[in-house]
């Protein structure tokens, strides 16, 4: 999946169960295989990036205000980093907040280019934004950061047009272009994807640099209630995968019938979100039928935590060198600057 964001939402494309998409695709591995588990990517159709702006909301979820205040705090300094005229790629964008805090500071940003896997929720975000800031160039992208994708090319003119991510990169280094990736998303992928993922991301940024919000150890009783909330916002957005298949894939998923299941996995350093099956039953998806024991659970995510160190060495491992690292002042939550390779 790829597309610049031009065309309208169509929402008969949405509701016709297509059995070849990705989702599709891999909700039939996960429900097939022995652990059942699929990637966290997939919670994120309109209504569940709706759902997760609910849960950054929420009194026990520490990480949004928490990544907010550190950005608040350190723009100036980060901006300064930046330098003039620096192009922003944003990995997982979602509702555009945390980056208005950044163009604020940026001196003259050249553009931004958010990428996300949820399109339509991207293309309500980037209106607002656009509205807020009518001067900015704003470049959506609706992509699958795991997989291969395209980014707008640089002209010479500091103009963008459609073309290879990585071809766009030799000919025009006249700013810096600087990738975002908040949130603790970095956390979502095992300790092997998250280099991957900084692979991928140093061929996007060839000689610029990166800004990773990562999650750091901490006392397991504040990961619990954060992410088992006492109102059922995260409960509900787990449930939304189902949902999900159910809407988009023709799925018969009895939502009554999974409970939320988050818990914090200590020695592997990891929150683990799963939907637990309270009885034991069958489902039916794309004409196959899958069978759940009574407690089996779908793994849907992982939130890795990090030491400072520890993230820095994924990074490194990826040619990345690392700059500061700003924490708040209890030290909850990790914002870090990693110099890319060339
Ligand atoms: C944890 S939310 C973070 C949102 C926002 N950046 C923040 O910090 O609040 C993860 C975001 O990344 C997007 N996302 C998750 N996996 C993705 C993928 N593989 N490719 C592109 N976007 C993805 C989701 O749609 C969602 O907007």
């Amino acid at each position: 999946m790829n597309a610049i964001l031009s065309t309208p939402r169509d929402p008969a494309v949405r509701s016709s169960p297509d059995a070849a998409s990705p989702f599709a695709l891999d909700l039939l591995a996960a429900l097939g295989g022995q652990p059942k588990s699929i990637a966290p990517k997939y919670f994120y159709d309109e209504a569940g990036s709706r759902l997760f702006d609910q849960i950054c909301d929420l009194p026990e979820y520490y990480p949004t205000r928490t990544e907010l205040g550190i950005l608040r705090r350190h723009a100036p300094e980060i901006a300064a980093l930046m330098g003039p005229q620096a192009e922003l790629v944003e990995f997982g964008a979602g509702s555009l907040t945390k980056v208005r805090l950044l163009l604020d500071a940026m001196q003259s940003p050249k553009a931004y280019l958010p990428i996300d896997i949820s399109g339509d929720y991207l293309a309500d975000s980037v209106r607002a934004l656009q509205a807020q800031y009518p001067r900015l160039q704003v470049l959506p992208v609706v992509a699958d950061y795991t997989r291969v994708f395209t980014l707008p090319t640089r002209q010479r003119q500091g103009h963008f047009e459609d073309s290879s991510v990585i071809e766009s990169e030799a000919a025009h280094a006249q700013s810096m272009r600087v990738g975002f990736f908040p949130g603790s998303t970095i956390g979502n992928f095992t300790p092997a994807e998250a280099v991957d993922f900084f692979r991928m991301a140093a061929k996007v940024l060839q000689g610029g640099a990166l800004l990773v919000g990562a999650d750091l150890i901490k006392d397991p009783g504040i990961l619990h209630a954060a992410y088992s909330d006492a109102a059922g916002v995260t409960a509900a957005f787990n449930l939304n995968l189902l949902s999900r298949a159910n809407r988009e894939l023709g799925a018969n998923f009895d939502l009554a019938q999974f409970a939320h299941s988050a818990f914090y996995n200590a020695p592997l350093q990891r929150i683990e979100m799963h939907l637990m099956s309270r009885v034991r039953q069958q489902v039916a998806l794309c004409g196959q039928s899958f069978s759940f024991e009574e407690g089996e659970t779908l793994h849907t995510e992982n939130s890795y935590k990090f030491t400072v160190d520890g993230l820095r060495a994924l990074a490194m491992q990826a040619g990345f060198t690392p700059g500061p690292v700003w924490t708040d002042a209890q030290r909850l939550f990790s914002l870090h600057w990693l110099v890319a390779p060339m």
